[in-house]
């Protein structure tokens, strides 16, 4: 006789080895929460019924407090793409620290990080260091409104670029209003005001920002995008998109920003370079600064030109304390020198094998999730449907009950960490040998959950 799981079986049984492993990040979240809500200083780092507490890295891999290793395709959400403790990058920087942190001067190292990036990212002519990307963001958009006078920046529905008041907007896709997406507040204690100066349009979709940009173009100052949206469920662009979009703000007189916040990764020069276009202003910001944290803007020399304090009497304003300090710019250059072609390449080839390996895992099993993504940047989604814009990702994510949740566990019990959405990035201490345990690991794990999927989640098995 077969006896079926129930889905609460598989979950529970998900959950109770999980904590069978992981007894004393138990403890360790119970004190977090007596200092910290929810007992962490950041979202996405939170899950139930509590998170891992990681205490070790080396290389591509990860160990926590009970010892447990696992497989790193997390990589602090892309900002590592060296993996962890990288010996050249601990080098420099113990170096640096021997010879002090921040002068409260201006200071050598963060010229050559900036010489670095702007010869390598195409509409780069000037930047500026921040400690952050939501800081990146935040500046590269007040410095669009200071430069063409208007205020309204146009953003992608479901896109993600910071934690600034004027990017919490509709950072979840509208799966109401078809294709022509009406503007949210994400979130408590932004100001309604906020939404007099946003717009948004569907990711991939041309003719609907035309039409909005033609509407409106008077007073709009900027429209941002990532090229391959990474909260928003790492899906690449349409061909001919960016482009579109370069043509579209050229011929309305808008300015195009960049977030390749995580995009900068797939070539030397990011997205931009691939697709042979030059935005006004581009954000980077993760793994430039080495595993330390940081941001940068930059773009065109006649827009950056704004922040010069000896060219402009009402020059654009910017301050912060640790902009461009020494140990996250001798990092970020130890960082970026490493990252040359034949790195990118290779971790881009992973990143194939990777998405090609699950996708055929899950036409094997019958199950209808597919892994999607550009190079070394990948994601699953739970549809085998063709994903276009941001809303197909959020539509994919219902109906499906804790089944993200438990895989995310589930993969964390096969010593695989990812990110509770399961997306994944490469660092360039992986092995092809690394990827295939992975495979062999997520294979087992989708096993396992299958009977939770069939009563839980009926669309995602054929
Ligand atoms: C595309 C994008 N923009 C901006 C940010 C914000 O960067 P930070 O977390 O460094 O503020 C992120 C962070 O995940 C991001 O993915």
């Amino acid at each position: 006789m077969i006896v079926t799981r129930s889905a609460e079986d598989v979950a529970n049984d998900v959950l109770n080895r999980y904590r069978q492993r992981t007894p004393k990040s138990r403890k360790q979240h119970e004190i977090a929460r007596q200092y910290l809500p929810s007992g962490d200083t950041r979202m996405a780092t939170h899950y139930r019924p509590y998170p891992t507490y990681m205490v070790k890295g080396e290389g591509a891999w990860i160990t926590d407090c009970d010892g447990n290793r696992y497989f790193d395709l997390l990589n602090n959400f892309t900002s590592l793409v060296h993996g962890h403790a990288n010996p050249a990058i601990v080098e420099d920087a113990a170096d640096q620290l021997m010879r002090g942190t921040v002068f409260g001067s201006a200071t050598g190292p963060q010229v050559e990080l900036a010489k670095l990036l702007i010869e390598r990212i195409p509409g780069v002519d000037l930047l500026r260091f921040t400690n952050s990307g939501t800081e990146a963001t935040m500046m590269m958009m007040r410095a669009a409104r200071a430069y063409t006078g208007r205020d309204i920046i146009v953003k992608i529905d479901g896109g993600y670029h910071g934690a600034h008041d004027f990017v919490k907007v509709s950072v979840s896709a509208d799966m109401e209003n078809g294709n022509r997406p009406q503007a949210r507040l994400e979130g408590r204690g932004v100001p309604d005001a906020v939404l007099n100066a946003v717009m948004v349009v569907p990711f991939n979709d041309l003719s609907y920002t035309e039409s909005v940009l033609r509407e409106h173009h008077q007073r709009i100052a900027a429209l941002i995008v990532e090229p391959i949206p990474n909260s928003g469920g790492m899906i690449p662009p349409a061909p001919g998109y960016l482009r579109g979009l370069r043509e579209l703000t050229e011929r309305y007189d808008i300015l195009l920003l960049l977030d390749e916040i995580v995009s900068l990764r797939v070539s030397s020069g990011g997205m931009q370079k691939i697709d042979g276009i030059a935005p006004d202003m581009t954000a980077v910001a993760k793994f430039i600064g080495g595993g330390f944290p940081i941001g940068a803007f930059g773009g065109k020399k006649a827009i950056m030109d704004h922040f010069d304090q000896d060219l402009y009497p009402d020059f654009i304003q910017h301050s912060g304390t640790f902009n461009g300090n020494n140990i996250t710019m001798i990092a970020g250059l130890a960082a970026m020198r490493k990252l040359d072609q034949a790195a990118i390449d290779r971790i881009n080839g992973l990143g194939q094998r990777l998405q090609d390996g699950i996708n055929q895992i899950c036409m094997g099993l019958g199950i209808r999730i597919r892994c999607l993504g550009y190079g070394s940047l990948q994601q699953i989604q739970w549809s085998d449907e063709p994903i276009v814009t941001l809303s197909d990702v959020r539509r994919a994510n219902q109906d499906i009950g804790k089944s993200a949740e438990l895989l995310h566990l589930e993969m964390l019990n096969r010593g695989l960490h990812s990110s509770t959405r399961c997306m994944f990035n490469i660092s360039t201490p992986t092995q092809a040998s690394d990827i295939d345990r992975a495979l062999e690991a997520i294979e087992a794990s989708l096993d396992t959950l299958r009977p939770y999927f069939r009563e839980a989640a009926p669309r995602l098995l054929q």
